[in-house]
């Protein structure tokens, strides 16, 4: 984790918030090639699971919401984590994540367990009192939920659909860590969807598959990931059933997304929160019921630190070390970086003129500072797909030289035909691109 941690500040993905300040725990800011790389993760989430299918919908819905919400959702009265304070350093822990009775830091004596609330309260208007008390939310869910009279209106879907939702949400987590992996303020990619009641068990399995598939198609190595069948004892007050997409991180098997069977909970309570009727009528049928929910959810840092981890890589390039990140070609931040061979002899000229072709299409860079071998190392180390190397050669028979970065391959290519190649060589998987 060291490593990826120095990588990420040292080539922009992810700095300390308010480090010059200290820093602020538990927050992040995405640099330039970490909000790329996000960007990139997001869109492909919303190009998969909504632009793709004719069952899906998106939705943005704000991050404040009435107070009533929480309420109905559980949140105010369950959304808890039983909190210890150490009477000598003042230290906090969750209870539930302690091994001994005594304080892990220093051996001092703990006091009782007391629920701590995760949810951030802030107050809406000038007037600091409990009547404007408002909660920033713990999840995007419940905005999906208390729009589903909305959704359903606006559109003419049928039941099954779903809606999905890319947003931030923050919890008070009591020991944030591992970087990325959990953090008080932080993204996420949740659908939820709507189904017949008796259906619902077919409709789990079918997110379940859906969703493991998912991070497999983006490139995770298949062995560090698993789906792990939640037990009893484990599931939230809303679940009848929840599976957990499992990474397995440098500090151990860890969830990347929860897949929770919520049954009818959410919009049962809502109606009866709001007195809005949130049944559903099949005028094929003439049924009218309250549809069951498949939920899957999702982070966006977790992703991208699995991403990561997973694509980092050190080997031996051209007699050098090197370090790689085998990103898939569609996450990547960058995705070619146009080289001069000599920073002379008309080269920086001809290779601009390719960068500005280029950046039309693809995020590009152009890099003219140092050894060509340097400038593919820095280009290996960020996970660049294609360096593209312009010579002497290339002024003139307008072709260039593409390098590709797993497999360090090179091969001589027309000018004017590298926006097609490189579309196809960036539309697959990093396998196809190898091979
Ligand atoms: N609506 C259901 C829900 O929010 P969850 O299991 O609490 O379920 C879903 O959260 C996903 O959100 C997790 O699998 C994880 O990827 C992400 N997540 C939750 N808490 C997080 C935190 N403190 N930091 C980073 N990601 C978090």
């Amino acid at each position: 984790m060291d490593k990826i941690t120095s990588l990420c500040k040292r080539r922009g993905f992810v700095f300390q918030s308010s480090e010059i300040y200290g820093g602020l725990g538990s927050c992040w800011d995405y640099g330039p090639l970490g909000i790329a790389l996000k960007k990139n993760i997001t869109e492909a989430w919303w190009r998969d699971m909504i632009t793709a299918r004719e069952d899906m919908v998106g939705l943005d819905a704000a991050i404040l919401m009435h107070p009533r919400v929480w309420e109905a959702s559980g949140h105010v009265a369950g959304f808890t984590d039983p909190l210890v304070d150490c009477k000598k350093c003042k230290h906090r822990f969750r209870a539930d994540q302690l091994t001994e009775p005594t304080c892990p830091d220093c051996g001092g004596e703990l006091t009782e367990a007391r629920n701590f609330n995760l949810m951030f309260k802030t107050f809406m208007g000038p007037v600091e009192d409990t009547a404007s008390v408002v909660y920033m939310r713990p999840e995007t869910a419940q905005g999906i939920f208390v729009n589903f009279q909305n959704v359903l209106n606006a559109s003419r879907l049928k039941i099954p659909f779903g809606i999905g939702q890319i947003g931030k949400s923050f919890r008070n987590e009591i020991t944030p860590g591992n970087f990325l992996f959990r953090t008080r303020e932080f993204e996420q990619m949740e659908i939820e969807f709507f189904v017949k009641p008796g259906e619902d068990e077919k409709w789990h399995q079918y997110w379940k598959e859906t969703r493991f598939n998912w991070y497999l198609k983006y490139g995770l190595t298949a062995s560090r990931l698993r789906l792990r069948e939640h037990g009893s004892d484990e599931l939230a007050h809303y679940a009848k059933g929840c599976a957990d997409v499992e990474y397995e991180f440098p500090f151990g098997w860890s969830e990347l997304e929860g897949i929770a069977n919520r049954s009818d909970f959410d919009l049962k309570q809502h109606s009866e929160f709001s007195g809005k009727d949130l049944s559903y009528f099949n005028e094929e049928t003439r049924e009218r019921f309250i549809p069951y929910v498949i939920e899957p959810s999702a982070g966006v840092g977790r992703p991208l630190l699995a991403f990561l981890v997973d694509a980092y890589d050190e080997d031996t390039a051209e007699g050098e070390e090197r370090v790689v990140l085998r990103l898939d070609p569609r996450l990547a931040p960058i995705k070619a970086a146009i080289f001069p061979l000599l920073r002379k002899a008309g080269h920086p000229e001809k290779a601009l003129a390719i960068r500005d072709m280029l950046k039309e299409h693809f995020a590009v860079t152009y890099d003219q500072a140092g050894s060509i071998g340097r400038r593919y190392r820095r280009q290996d180390e960020i996970g660049t797909p294609f360096g593209i190397t312009v010579d002497h050669d290339t002024l003139k028979d307008d072709t260039v030289t593409v390098r590709e970065r797993d497999s360090m391959q090179q091969i001589r290519m027309p000018v004017d035909r590298l926006i097609d190649e490189l579309r196809a060589r960036l539309s697959v998987g990093r396998a196809a691109v190898v091979a």
